[in-house]
């Protein structure tokens, strides 16, 4: 069965006719090919597919395609203008915070939620808001110390 759906992807709005057991996930990827959005678990555990939608984060893979009508999706490929990087991206960068690079999309989906809240977040705060996301090479502390410095600058514009 399927459905058509209109939604803002990137500030971009788009309408697709989706399979209803489409994963938003599968939608992003296959049909609009923003790769930055990966498949590690495929089930909920991982962190690697994070997107924000409607200013709230959401593991794609286990989110269908069809909830996000009507809504505004954002993805790691909107983080940047041309060669600008935002200050998460060029926190992460300067803080040697990716390695295999699979988790850091996710991640910074989720650093760039908490930096536009406005709040202040410990280091312990920090970690427990990225206790969601799996990453098998780095050990963390360069994600956390790249997080943090990231919430404390302050934006250039
Ligand atoms: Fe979605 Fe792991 S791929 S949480
Ligand atoms: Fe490789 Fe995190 S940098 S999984």
């Amino acid at each position: 069965m399927r459905k058509t759906i209109k939604l803002t992807v990137n500030g971009k709005i788009k309408t697709v006719d989706a399979d209803i057991r489409m994963s938003l996930l599968e939608l992003l990827r296959d049909t609009f090919n923003l790769v930055s959005v990966k498949e590690g678990c495929g089930a909920g555990e991982c962190g690697a597919c994070t997107v924000i939608v409607d200013n709230i984060t959401v593991d794609s893979c286990v989110y269908l395609a069809v909830w996000a009508d009507g809504k505004s999706v954002r993805t790691a490929e909107s983080l940047s203008e041309g060669d600008k990087l935002s200050v998460m991206q060029e926190m992460f960068v300067d803080e040697g915070a990716v390695q295999c690079g699979f988790c850091t999309p996710g991640l910074l989906m989720s650093a760039t939620l908490m930096k536009e809240s406005g709040k202040k977040y410990t280091r312990d705060e920090i970690k427990r808001a990225l206790s969601g996301h799996l990453c098998r090479c780095t050990g963390y502390q360069k994600i956390v110390d790249a997080v943090d410095k990231g919430l404390k600058k302050k934006y250039e514009n």
